[in-house]
């Protein structure tokens, strides 16, 4: 474990490193806080050590990025008493259980926004490549000699019809792109939004079974929750239009991958484009893996260099504002702000 100050009363515990180096200079602007760095490799009993005595965590969004145990749950908390805040590090926040944090007065963060033009531009990449059949006709032409130009005829996206479930921040760049570029119709399902939001946002407010049964193209970007764990199920996808491809850059667990697999090999569904797994990285021997017609990525579609330096440059302002008492952009549970400022006022006076 490493500290990057020694003067100070604000502690923040991170693991191996920031999403960017441009978080710590940022939070180096105030001198009362100090970066407590954290090894996996170091021994649980240190790693405890240093959480318990922190007032912030920031956090792998991913769970396939940290141990169980350090994820921000009630037991977490109950060995967390000094702990006021939890900031996910990226847009997701599977490891942070919002429940838990509001018991113990905790405030939860993400950085959502800083890595929705990656994503977004991602998906759009994926319903192009598989729409004109790229990734198809590149395997064969590396595998094979002789291909047969007509064989892997594609679609225009032009004109037709988008359905995406969760309108936020990369829904909505969605809604934008496809919109003003191909001339899509939009329609958007999210239950959290007023029609004056899918209207600004570019988009038809349109119930779950709508946007199934009328969508040429669905895509993903609502957060893992336990409301939208296997949200896309063999039902679901029984609903979808023949031919219908389907996009998932949001979290693995939304869609079940079983069910996606037998909608793909019996040819109901077109095409599937998947950033995101149940287990990741998956195996090379995946099911959905062995389907010509799936196009895979490793959960990569927020990983560009732009977007690593906006969402640590949002994490250090944020956490910033947090310490200096100051109500944050991007909280999750707004519920617990005024017990939040009492524990704050209580732990640093003011
Ligand atoms: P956001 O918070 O701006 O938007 C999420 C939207 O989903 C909100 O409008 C919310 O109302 C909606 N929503 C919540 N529950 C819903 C439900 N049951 N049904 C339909 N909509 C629902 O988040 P943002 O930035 O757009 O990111 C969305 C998700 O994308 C994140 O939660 C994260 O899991 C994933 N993500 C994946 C990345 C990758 O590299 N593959 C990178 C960044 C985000």
């Amino acid at each position: 474990m490493s500290q990057a100050s020694s003067s100070a009363d604000k502690r923040i515990a991170v693991f191996e490193k920031f999403a960017h180096p441009v978080t710590a200079d940022i939070l180096g602007r105030d001198p009362s806080i100090t970066i407590d760095m954290l090894q996996l490799s170091d021994s649980d009993a240190e790693n405890w050590q240093a959480l318990s005595a922190a007032h912030g965590y920031q956090i792998r969004a991913a769970r396939d990025e940290l141990p169980d145990q350090f994820f921000a749950n009630g037991e977490f908390m109950a060995r967390c008493p000094n702990m006021l805040v939890v900031s996910s590090m990226g847009a997701g926040f599977d490891t942070v259980d919002l429940d838990a944090c509001t018991a113990a007065g905790v405030i939860a963060v993400n950085q959502a926004g800083g890595n929705a033009e990656a994503v977004a531009e991602h998906a759009l990449g994926m319903m192009l490549g598989l729409s004109k059949r790229v990734g198809e006709a590149d395997q064969f032409m590396r595998a094979r000699d002789g291909i047969e130009r007509n064989a892997y005829i594609g679609n225009n996206i032009q004109g037709k019809t988008l359905g995406i479930i969760g309108l936020g921040h990369i829904g909505s760049r969605m809604a934008e792109l496809c919109g003003t570029l191909f001339g899509m119709r939009i329609l958007a399902y999210d239950p959290y939004l007023e029609d004056s939001d899918f209207e600004e946002r570019g988009a038809i407010n349109t119930t779950w079974g709508d946007l199934l049964a009328n969508s040429d193209f669905i895509t993903v970007h609502c957060p893992r929750t336990e409301e939208t764990m296997n949200f896309l199920d063999a039902r679901a996808f029984d609903q979808m239009k023949p031919s219908t491809v389907f996009i998932n850059t949001a979290r693995g667990g939304i869609h079940d991958e079983a069910a996606l697999f037998a909608a793909l090999s019996s040819g109901h569904l077109g095409a599937a484009g998947l950033d995101v797994w149940a287990v990741e990285p998956p195996s090379k021997d995946h099911p959905l893996l062995s389907l010509p017609n799936v196009m895979a990525s490793p959960h990569t579609a927020g990983v560009t260099h732009e977007s690593r330096h906006q969402v640590a440059t949002y994490a250090g302002e944020q956490l910033l504002d947090i310490f200096a008492g100051r109500r944050p952009p991007r909280l999750l549970n707004p519920q617990v702000w005024p017990r939040f400022q009492e524990r704050y006022k209580a732990i640093f006076g003011g």
